[in-house]
């Protein structure tokens, strides 16, 4: 048994890409390096989200996982076999979601849809027909079976694409941008299938968004231009660029800054007043530490009463800009 569901090594993707400008003119060729030198390891069951701008080589990991292209050089291993060599068993224990609408036929129906690609899947059709049902009940969408997908929404179409990766319960996921384009209801729809419904799969993701991310990954891998920059759960890799954390609290009453300023690791202590209250920031290098001791001295500070606080912690957006000098969402 590997520990490992997906084991990327020294994973590098050249494009050439030709053009000629006019007939007479030679044929040009440009070389684009989609992925360069990328090492990565999955754990069985763990969910790990691709996190980098446009054209950084995210949907380029995915296909070479998924099969569909073929890497310049390395190698790459789901559950043991070769992307390249054993490429059948590949792909029936993987299950991708590409979100596009139209990889699913518009004139049938939903359940239509789920049951032609279960019979591909070899399901019997009886099989076929339990597994799309109990798809569709997952998703939320049995009351729209029997509609054709051209009269279904964006986000119901793009549940149903998301539904056919599942169909041969594949125990690895490769889902590309699956919330893309989604309006908020369905994203969160989808997040929270792959929270509740999908704990024991091994899941690669990739989002432009740092939000979902943070909410859905045990381990994010920030890439840019082709390389892996770092790999860490969300967590470590706010860690690795965080300079100081800084503490707001909202209150009624005044707070005692002579005291507050004297609590160790105290980086800086501010105070706005206003009608009958008062906002204090903080800043320390461990917010979550010293916010519990602000709060007890608050607690026992005569007329005052807290009403909210907050740490604001970097956000991913803060650690990829530090590592690469660039936004992910420009
Ligand atoms: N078939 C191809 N031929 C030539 N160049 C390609 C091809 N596919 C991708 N590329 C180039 O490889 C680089 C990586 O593209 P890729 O689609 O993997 O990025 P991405 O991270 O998925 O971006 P996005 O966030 O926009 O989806 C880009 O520069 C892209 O132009
Ligand atoms: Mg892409």
């Amino acid at each position: 048994m590997h520990d490992m569901a997906i084991e990327i090594r020294n994973l590098s993707k050249r494009f050439i890409s030709t053009k000629r400008r006019a007939i007479v003119f030679p044929v040009e060729r440009k070389a684009v390096d989609a992925l360069r030198s990328v090492n990565l390891d999955i754990p069985r069951g763990r969910v790990y989200g691709l996190l980098g701008p446009n054209g950084a080589g995210k949907t380029t990991l995915i296909k070479i996982l998924a099969t569909l292209v073929i890497p310049t050089s390395g190698t790459a291993t789901i559950m043991g076999h070769d992307v390249l060599s054993d490429s059948s068993a590949v792909r029936a224990i993987i299950g991708v979601c590409q979100g596009n609408e139209r990889s699913i036929y518009w004139k049938l129906s939903a359940r239509e849809n789920l049951v032609f690609f279960g019979r591909l899947y070899r399901l019997t059709k009886t099989e076929a027909k339990e597994r799309a049902d109990e798809l569709l009940g997952q998703m939320g969408l049995l009351d729209k079976a029997d509609e054709k997908v051209e009269n279904l929404s964006h986000g119901m179409r793009m549940k149903i694409v998301f539904a056919r990766a599942l169909l041969h319960d594949p125990p690895v996921l490769l889902l590309d941008e699956p919330t893309q384009g989604l309006d908020p209801t369905f994203a969160t729809d989808l997040r929270r299938h792959v929270q509740k419904e999908l704990r024991d799969k091994t899941i690669l993701l990739t989002t432009h968004y740092m939000h979902e991310a943070d909410m859905l990954c045990d381990k994010i891998a920030l890439i840019n231009d082709g390389e892996i920059k770092s790999v860490g759960t969300p967590h470590e890799l706010k860690e690795e660029v965080r300079d100081y954390d800084s503490i707001h609290i909202i209150m009624r009453g005044v707070p005692d800054m002579t005291r507050i300023r004297a609590l160790e690791e105290v980086l800086s202590a501010s105070v706005t007043e206003q009608d009958g209250g008062a906002e204090l920031v903080v800043t320390a290098r461990n917010g979550y530490d010293l916010a519990r001791r602000v709060l007890n001295l608050l607690h026992d500070t005569p007329g005052v009463r807290v009403e909210r606080f907050e740490v604001k912690e970097p956000t991913l957006d803060d650690v990829f800009l530090k590592l690469t000098g660039r936004r992910i969402e420009d």
